[in-house]
């Protein structure tokens, strides 16, 4: 079920690579969390996790142009929230890839936002693995994707996924991810957006002062119901051990969990840390149906629908 990492024939990353003059724009998807087991702190404060990525339809793009320092500038989602400093993964991310390569860290990055921020959708991650592609294109570092998984590693658990994208299995940190073949087969999910985010460390803490108990277990149920390609079965089979967490630190989720299955959602769970919630649906038609329902009922930020699996981080 599952492949080495990056596949040999993989076009965009087969090309010569040569500095581009013109801007380069790379879009990139959110991710969530089809299972989620966690495993104890480890000695560096890590937890150990078997999870299974899944990247849907949900974009950010970032545009790199030439320039004399390195600057980022954003808009949408999250705009006067997220500093644009040094500790932005953005400019971490092409600051990180000066170092490997030895390039000077010169860019001007605009980064146009449509993932929430803090939603547990990974989209300060999906930002950072952006970065990497558009400026190793920028640069024309020469880069294999490999490369530049293992630049992301460095700088987040979950980034080395947003920069391969599908549905892949992960595992150590979460940095260690391999393909899982879904063969073209296209899930439609329904996101409920909460009104304010969640910090992932403060989950993953909860997690453990609720102690530390995993209900997910190791994710088989789930690798066969994607094969077999039937919502009604995957619904069984979706899992997060963070979930817990999240509900105990907002119990209002319950709220919109309720909602949504009420609204005859196949299934509901929080994605990765949370707040938000998604929610399975049988096709594109249900998915919309299912979010006119919620938007209805008024239990949440914003309502979003989204298709998975999409690929990761790439150059328009
Ligand atoms: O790796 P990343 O920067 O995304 O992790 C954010 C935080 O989430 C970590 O500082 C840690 O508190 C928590 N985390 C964890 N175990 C993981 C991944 C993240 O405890 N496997």
């Amino acid at each position: 079920m599952t492949e080495p990492l990056f596949s040999d024939d993989d076009e965009e990353f087969d090309r010569p690579r040569l500095a581009a003059h013109g801007p380069v724009r790379v879009r990139v998807p959110a991710k969530i969390n089809l299972h989620l087991h966690v495993g104890p702190a480890r000695a560096d404060g890590f937890h150990e996790l078997t999870t299974v990525y899944h990247a849907i339809g949900l974009y950010d793009e970032i545009t790199a142009r030439r320039g004399d320092t390195l600057t980022l500038t954003m808009e949408g989602e999250g705009t006067g929230l997220l500093s644009l400093g040094e500790d932005n993964l953005v400019i971490r991310a092409a600051r990180a890839l000066a170092d490997e390569t030895g390039h000077d860290p010169h860019a001007r990055l605009h980064l146009k936002k449509q993932i929430p921020i803090a939603a547990g959708l990974a989209g300060g991650s999906a930002d950072a693995a952006a970065a990497l592609v558009a400026c190793d294109q920028l640069w024309g570092t020469g880069l294999s994707r490999d490369d530049l998984a293992g630049i992301a590693a460095t700088l987040g658990s979950d980034i080395p996924f947003l920069v391969l994208g599908g549905t892949a299995l992960g595992t150590g940190r979460g940095e260690l991810v391999s393909p899982i073949l879904t063969g073209g087969h296209a899930w439609h999910w329904v996101l409920a957006v909460a009104e304010e985010g969640l910090s992932t460390p403060t989950v993953y803490k909860t997690f453990d002062q609720l102690g530390a108990q995993s209900e997910a277990g190791p994710p088989d149920g789930l690798l066969a119901a994607l094969r077999q390609r039937d919502p009604d079965v995957l619904a069984a089979h979706l899992a997060n051990d963070l979930q817990a967490a999240a509900l105990h630190l907002r119990p209002e989720l319950r709220g919109v969990l309720d909602a949504g299955l009420e609204a005859g959602a196949l299934a509901g769970l929080v994605s990765g840390s949370g707040p938000t919630v998604v929610f399975l649906a049988e096709d594109a038609r249900h998915a919309a149906l299912l979010a006119a329902d919620l938007e209805a009922a008024n239990c949440c930020r914003a309502v979003r629908t989204a298709a998975g699996p999409v690929p990761g981080a790439r150059v328009l």
